[in-house]
C-alpha cells in the first residue's frame, strides 16, 4: 500500500520537514512489536511534542499508528489517511486505537481523537473487491440501525456507489461518518448507545472466527446484520420483504447472506465473545428499519436466527 501513495502524499506535505516509516500489511502484524518499531523510529526522527504523526492506510495501521503517537510521549498529536473504504467510514471515525494481545482483538489500547480525518476516496480505486464490499457492509449498517433516509440514499445511488463515481462515494462516505460520529459524541466510550454501531456483530463475530478470520469482517458483518433482522422479523419488528429488500442491497454489492458453519458452534462462539456479559448474549435489534435498539434474546430466538444465516 506504502507503494501506492506513500510518495504522493510525502510530496504534498513538502517544504514542512517529513520522515517516512512502513510497516507489515495485515492483521498479523497489529501487534505491540510494530508499535515498539514505531517507537523507534519516533525516537530516531526525532519527533518531539510538536510533532504529528499521520497514519497512511487501512484500518489496522490507523488504529496502530494512532495508539503510538497518543502513547508516545503521552500523547502527541496524530491525523488519519485511511486508505479503505472500511476504515474510511468506521475504523477512523470514533477515536478507538490499539492492537491485538494473545490472540484477542484490539485488547490493548486507548481512546482518543484524531487531529483530523483526510479521505481520499480516490484511493478506494486500487482496493481488491473485497475489501471494497466489506467497507459496504460497515456502510449499509449504518443505513439499517440507525437512519433509514440514508439507506434509502444508497438503494437510489447503488449503480453510482459500485461504479465508484466520485460524487456518489463522498456522499455515501460522508452520510456514514457523520451517522458514526453523532453516535460516537453521545457515548464516546461505549457505555450506551455505541453498542448500536454492534449491529449484525454479534453473530457476525461469531462466524468471522469460525472461518479462521478467511471470511473479511465486513462479509460476517452482512451475515450477521441477516440473522439480527431475521429475529427482529420474529418478534414482528420489521416485516419479511424489509429483510429482502435489505439482503437484495447487501447482495448487490458482492456481500454473502449465509456462512458455511452449524447453529450450534455459531451459538457456542456468541456465548464467548467477550462482548456477552456473564454468559447472556447481547444483541441489537431493529425496532423498525433505521433504528436499532439492545436487547437479550431467548436462546430459541437466537437459534431461530442463527438458523437462517448457516448451511
Ligand atoms: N478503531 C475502530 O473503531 C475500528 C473500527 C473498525 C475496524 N477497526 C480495525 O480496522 C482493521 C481493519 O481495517 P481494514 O479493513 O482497513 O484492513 P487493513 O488495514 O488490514 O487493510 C486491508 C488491506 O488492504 C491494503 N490496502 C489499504 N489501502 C489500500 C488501497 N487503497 N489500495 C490497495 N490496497 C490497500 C492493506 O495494505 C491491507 O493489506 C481491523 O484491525 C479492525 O480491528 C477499527
Ligand atoms: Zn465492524
Amino acid at each position: 500500500m506504502a507503494s501506492l501513495y506513500a510518495d504522493a502524499v510525502l510530496s504534498e506535505l513538502q517544504p514542512a520537514k517529513v520522515s517516512f516509516f512502513s510497516v507489515k500489511a495485515g492483521e498479523s502484524f497489529k501487534t505491540l512489536q510494530t508499535v515498539e518499531t514505531m517507537y523507534s523510529a519516533f525516537v530516531k526522527f526525532g519527533l518531539d511534542r510538536k510533532s504529528v504523526v499521520l497514519a497512511l492506510g487501512g484500518g489496522v495501521v490507523g488504529d496502530m499508528a494512532g495508539f503510538a503517537a497518543s502513547t508516545y510521549m503521552r500523547g502527541i498529536q496524530f491525523a488519519q489517511a485511511p486508505t479503505t473504504l472500511l476504515s474510511q467510514v468506521d475504523a477512523s471515525v470514533g477515536g478507538k486505537l490499539g492492537v491485538d494481545f494473545m490472540g484477542a482483538k484490539n485488547l490493548i489500547g486507548v481512546f482518543c481523537q484524531p487531529a483530523f480525518v483526510y479521505i481520499n476516496t480516490s484511493t478506494l480505486r486500487t482496493l481488491p473487491p473485497e475489501q471494497f464490499s466489506s467497507g459496504m457492509a460497515e456502510v449499509i449498517k449504518h443505513g439499517l440501525a440507525l437512519d433509514a433516509d440514508y439507506l434509502n440514499s444508497l438503494k437510489a445511488a447503488k449503480e453510482k456507489i459500485k461504479a465508484m463515481e466520485p460524487q456518489a462515494l463522498k456522499e455515501a462516505i460522508e452520510g456514514s461518518c457523520r451517522i458514526k460520529s453523532n453516535i460516537v459524541a453521545q457515548d464516546e466510550r461505549e457505555t450506551g448507545i455505541r453498542e448500536l454501531l454492534n449491529f449484525g456483530h454479534t453473530s457476525g463475530h461469531a462466524v468471522e472466527s469460525l472461518s479462521g478470520f478467511a471470511l473479511p469482517h465486513g462479509h460476517a458483518v452482512a451475515i450477521g446484520m441477516v440473522a439480527a433482522m431475521s429475529l427482529s422479523a420474529s418478534r414482528g419488528l420489521i416485516a419479511e420483504s424489509e429483510i429482502e429488500d435489505a439482503c437484495q442491497l447487501l447482495s448487490y454489492f458482492g456481500l454473502p447472506l449465509k456462512a458455511d458453519a452449524s447453529p450450534d458452534k455459531v451459538f457456542e462462539m456468541m456465548r464467548l465473545d467477550k462482548k456477552s456479559k456473564g454468559g447472556e448474549i447481547h444483541a441489537v435489534l431493529l425496532e423498525k428499519i433505521g433504528k436499532a435498539f439492545t436487547c437479550v434474546p431467548s436462546k430459541d430466538e437466537l437459534f431461530l436466527a442463527i438458523g437462517r444465516i448457516c448451511g
